[in-house]
């Protein structure tokens, strides 16, 4: 049983999503982070996207993602993936499709083994398109941008971050396969006026109302 939530960065999926997972009891799957995982690695290895040693990696990498921790082959690089480096690099690996393919394989695979909210950008088109409830959450780039600025700390200022976050939606809704792009029976939410704890309510509501009119 499946539930997934997409949508572009800064939203706030993440979160929602995990606190969904809890009180749904189901596990929960962030995909942006696998493709992070293999952008560190990447980088690390010095072996960029479409060069022979990326396509080596990309063969062996196995990917753990469990309670917010990320292991790549056994390592833990929870605090090496959502770094400016990587935000300027993770686009580029999202956009190779053989990147794509092998991540869509890992997580219909990792979800197969029981119920699941799933994160990502295509997860309701492309990954689990028989998904039991698709969400589309939604807020205006000024409210992401804010947001995503005050997570970041320090003296981060949303006007920067906007700019950043342009390029990177421009390239979600762009790319060839997995665009950032609602399913056709997505629920469209839009969060500007809601306090976090509304959304979680509000969703966990409507997925409970899919979950019970699910014939037995
Ligand atoms: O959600 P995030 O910011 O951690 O995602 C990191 C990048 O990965 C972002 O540029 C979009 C991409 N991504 C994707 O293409 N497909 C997904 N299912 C999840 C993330």
């Amino acid at each position: 049983m499946i539930v997934t939530i997409d949508g572009p960065s800064g939203v706030g999926k993440s979160t929602v999503a995990r606190r969904l997972a809890q009180r749904l009891g189901f596990g929960f799957l962030d995909t942006g982070a696998m493709y992070r995982a293999i952008t560190f690695c990447s980088l690390e290895e010095k072996a960029p996207v479409g060069s022979e040693a990326f396509n080596n990696l990309l063969q062996k990498i196995r990917i753990e993602i469990r309670d917010g921790e990320v292991r790549v082959n056994g390592r833990d690089i929870s605090g090496d993936i959502r770094t400016g480096r990587i935000n300027r690099h993770v686009s580029e690996v999202a956009d190779c499709p053989t990147v794509r393919n092998r991540l869509v394989e890992m997580q219909r695979q990792i979800a197969s083994s029981g119920k699941f909210v799933c994160e990502g950008r295509d997860q309701g088109t492309v990954v689990f398109p028989d998904a039991i409830c698709k969400i589309f959450l939604t807020a205006s780039e000024q409210v992401r941008a804010h947001r995503r600025a005050l997570q970041i700390g320090g003296d981060t200022k949303a006007e920067d971050v906007l700019i950043e976050q342009r390029q990177r939606d421009q390239r979600d809704a762009q790319r060839p396969t997995g665009r950032l792009v609602p399913a056709s029976d997505a629920h469209l939410f839009h969060c500007d006026d809601l306090s976090e704890d509304d959304v979680v309510d509000r969703l966990e509501a409507m997925i409970r109302e899919k979950i019970d009119r699910q014939p037995p």
